[in-house]
Parts: C-alpha cells; sequence; structure tokens
C-alpha cells in the first residue's frame, strides 16, 4: 500500500493507473477507521481494480463551536485497517494541501443543504461540498463510495455531481450498526459507557419506525410518534423528520414516495446523527439486519417481500 502525502506525488500514480486502463473507486473519509468505513472500502474492491482512501479532517465543514480540535484520530491504525482490507493507496493530505495561502473558491449546494443538519451545522455542507469536488478533481475516480449513514451528505453529493457533471459514479453504502444497533460514527468515541447505553435509543426508534412501515403504517405523523416513543432518553433531540429520500422535501400526510427517516441529538456533549429508509415496496431484511431490529426494538420483527434492503 503507497501513502501520499502530496497532490504532486500523487497525481503520476493514479495518472499511471488510468494509462493501464484500471478502475479506480474513492473512499474519502476523516479517519478514525472503523467498520462503516471498511464497508465503503470493501465495496470499492468489489468494484474496482484500484481502491484509494483519503484520510483528511476538513477544516472547512467544521462551525466555530465544533469538535474539530478533539475529533478523534489514530493515523497508525487507519493505515493498518486499510492495508489489511486491502486499499492501494491512500493520500493524507495537510490543511495547508488542500487550503494552500490564497485558496477563496468554495462551492456552495442549493436547497438539499439547507434541511435537517444545514439548517443546525451552517456552512457544514458547503465544506463538505468544497473539499469532495476538491478531492475527486485530484483522485479522478471511475467511482466513489459514500456510506449512507450521512444521508444528506449523500444527497448533497449526487446533486453536486450532477449539477457540476463531474464524472464520477456514485456508489451508497448501507449504514454499518452495532450488534444493538447504534450506527458507527468516529464520534461514538466520545460516548460515556453511560450515554453509550442511552444512545441506543435513537436507532432502537428509526428501527421500530420502519417495522411499523414494513407493517403498513403510511402515516407520516404517526411514523414520527413510533420513532420519537424510544427517543425519551437522549439529551436534546435536535430534529426527528421525514423527508423525500431523493430531493429530502418536507413530506406531509401519507408517505407514498421513497422517504428517509432521520435523526440527529445530543447524548451528553456527543452528537448523532442516524436514519432509515422507509421505501415501498416492503423487502425482507437480510438475517444480520432482521437480528439488529429484533433486538433493537425487543421484539421479533415481521418482514414481506424478498431481498435485502439496500439502498
Ligand atoms: P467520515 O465521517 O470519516 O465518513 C467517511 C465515510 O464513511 C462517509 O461516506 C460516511 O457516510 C461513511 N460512514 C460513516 N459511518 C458509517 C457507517 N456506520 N456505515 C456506513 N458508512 C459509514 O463523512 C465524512 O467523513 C466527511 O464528511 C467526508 C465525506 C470525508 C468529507 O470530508
Amino acid at each position: 500500500m503507497l501513502t501520499f502525502r502530496t497532490i504532486t506525488s500523487l497525481e503520476p500514480c493514479l495518472r499511471g493507473y488510468r494509462a493501464s486502463g484500471l478502475r479506480v473507486g474513492f473512499v474519502p473519509t476523516m479517519g478514525f477507521l472503523h467498520e462503516g468505513h471498511r464497508a465503503l472500502i470493501a465495496e470499492s474492491i468489489a468494484r474496482c481494480d484500484i481502491t484509494v482512501v483519503s484520510i483528511f479532517v476538513n477544516p472547512t465543514q467544521f462551525g466555530p463551536n465544533e469538535d474539530l480540535d478533539r475529533y478523534p484520530r489514530a493515523l497508525e491504525q487507519d493505515h493498518e485497517l486499510c492495508r489489511k482490507a486491502g486499499v492501494s493507496l491512500i493520500f493524507v493530505p495537510d490543511a495547508s494541501e488542500i487550503y494552500p495561502p490564497g485558496f477563496q473558491t468554495y462551492v456552495d449546494p442549493g436547497p438539499v443543504a439547507e434541511p435537517l443538519c444545514g439548517a443546525f451545522r451552517p456552512g457544514h455542507f458547503r465544506g463538505v461540498a468544497t473539499v469532495v469536488t476538491k478531492l475527486l478533481n485530484i483522485v479522478q475516480p471511475d467511482f466513489a463510495f459514500f456510506g449512507q449513514k450521512d444521508f444528506q451528505q449523500c444527497a448533497v453529493i449526487r446533486q453536486l455531481v450532477r449539477d457540476l457533471n463531474l464524472p464520477v459514479d456514485i456508489v451508497t453504502v448501507p449504514t454499518v450498526r452495532e450488534p444493538d444497533g447504534l450506527a458507527l460514527s468516529s464520534r461514538n468515541a466520545y460516548l460515556s459507557p453511560a450515554d453509550r447505553e442511552r444512545a441506543r435509543c435513537l436507532s432502537r426508534g428509526l428501527l421500530a419506525a420502519q417495522v411499523a412501515y414494513r407493517e403498513g403504517a403510511r402515516d407520516s405523523q404517526r411514523l414520527i410518534e413510533v420513532a420519537r416513543d424510544h427517543m425519551t432518553e437522549v439529551d436534546q433531540l435536535q430534529y426527528l423528520d421525514l423527508r423525500d429520500a431523493k430531493t429530502l422535501g418536507a413530506i406531509q400526510g401519507l408517505v407514498e414516495q421513497p422517504a428517509a427517516l432521520c435523526v440527529a441529538a445530543y447524548v451528553g456533549s456527543t452528537r448523532l446523527i442516524d436514519n432509515v429508509l422507509l421505501t415501498p415496496p416492503p423487502t425482507a431484511l437480510a438475517d444480520d439486519e432482521l437480528e439488529i431490529v429484533s433486538r433493537a426494538i425487543g421484539r421479533q420483527a415481521t418482514t414481506q417481500g424478498q431481498g435485502s434492503q439496500t439502498s
């Protein structure tokens, strides 16, 4: 596995891969890698000849009072995870490599970046859109892989790739969860054991709403209430919102199109986000998903239809 810290050292290598006709997959990350990141890497390795991972804690997507300074870092472990997973190349730039003195051009996403996290983290998606556009231009991959865990981020990136005609296919990989349902996140490292226990209620609520949907519930308020009933243990529920899965437009009344139920909440001082898809026709859960759901909601989940649910 090769490691590059600068764009000028990386570029000849990438040019070589492309000249040889190799298919390049790209997984952008902020490091402190876990099984969620590993699932993205595995998907890239399955689809591509070469997998490039970037590790860069992007300052422009953090607000002034957010956790940029204390964001967890573990470069050696990340290196090891990537090597074992079969990554070809990692790109670990300094902030000055991505934002050199005089940098002044940003990518400003539209309405898709306004609700949900966009409303609570002003400028966040501008920072994400800017760094992802830059990284896509630097790596020029055939495919780039993003996690459904950051649902709005996926929507923003799909929109920017369409709007700016970026020549890359975006692949969304389903959320990887702990056995009790909690979505994996680098920020879970902030949780005390007691907070970790309370954090379970977020996925429990979302998965309960997904089960209700699979069992026929379609009223948006009712689905939100099913989820909210479980989410009493958090310190602050920032939003719990049902949105059109593509446009992120608000849904009122009956859920008649693919939708996403999205949540952001503080548990202690840790801000967590999660979501589930509510997509017709109801599909069966894969066995491992069924186990997680049943454990999270405390009863056997019933399912209809065939095939596993992916985005
Ligand atoms: P980071 O939080 O490190 O996440 C990198 C990628 O891993 C994102 O696409 C994210 O959605 C995915 N991911 C995180 N947790 C996951 C889980 N439990 N299951 C599946 N995928 C998961 O997201 C970012 O970094 C940054 O915003 C970035 C895109 C790198 C731009 O700076």
